[in-house]
């Protein structure tokens, strides 16, 4: 298979220095930076806002992959685009409409990506498999990092793919949620061309981030 895809989640940074962070991320050969949006609401955590991403926006060129845990989310797309989001990815529990959020966000210029939390059925992705540029597989449930990889997120990485190859579809196929240089090469082997991964690019410090990075792209 091919080299996937790094994606660090800022969620496991030192949020004092998040510049710095994203900066040292970019060194150390990250392909995006990974944000995650939480409300308190639809996950019971509270992280990063719309101003934030625009004051991270000129400290890096990497792509913002912005993963909104939000709901109602429909009233936020614009502004996270605005701040300077490449990558906007939504969860079907987060609106009514999920076709016309996923059209919004598209239409503003913006690629559109769909998330799907461990106990969320794979198959409204046949639904929607023409309007999205990336589906994103939760291997925990989301709200918190750290947390250990769900196994049987392989298999589900198996059948996404098999969707977005009979549909002809090069939609990005992203992983997020407890991996490890230990599981990212199954994750790969199953289909998975982006891999999220937070504590596994932070432990160490700024000085570990290339060599962790390098390690979960490398894994087999
Ligand atoms: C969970 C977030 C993840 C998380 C990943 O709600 O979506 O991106 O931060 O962190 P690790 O890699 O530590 O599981
Ligand atoms: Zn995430």
């Amino acid at each position: 298979p091919n080299t996937p895809l790094i994606c660090p989640s800022i969620l496991a940074s030192d949020f004092a220095k998040l510049g710095e962070e994203i900066r040292a991320l970019e060194a150390a050969g990250a392909d995006w930076i990974h944000v995650d949006v939480m409300d308190g609401h639809f996950v019971p955590n509270i992280t990063i806002g719309p101003d934030v991403v625009k004051a991270l926006r000129p400290h890096t060129r990497l792509p913002f992959d912005v993963h909104l845990m939000v709901a109602p989310v429909d009233p936020w797309i614009e502004a996270y685009h605005a701040a300077g989001a490449d990558i906007l990815t939504v969860h079907p529990e987060s609106g009514p409409h999920l076709h016309r959020t996923l059209g919004r966000i598209r239409q503003l210029g913006a690629k559109a990506g769909i998330v799907l939390n461990p106990g969320t059925p794979l198959s409204i992705l046949e639904e929607v498999v023409e309007m999205v540029d990336l589906v994103l597989l939760m291997s925990v449930n989301p709200g918190f990092g750290g947390q250990s990889f769900i196994p049987s997120t392989l298999k589900k990485i198996e059948r996404a793919r098999a969707i977005l190859d009979a549909a002809g579809s090069s939609a990005h196929l992203q992983i997020d949620g407890g991996v490890t240089a230990l599981n990212a090469g199954a994750c790969v082997a199953a289909g998975a061309d982006a891999l999220v991964a937070g504590t596994a690019v932070f432990k160490g410090g700024p000085d570990a981030y290339a060599a962790n990075i390098a390690a979960i792209k490398a894994a087999k």
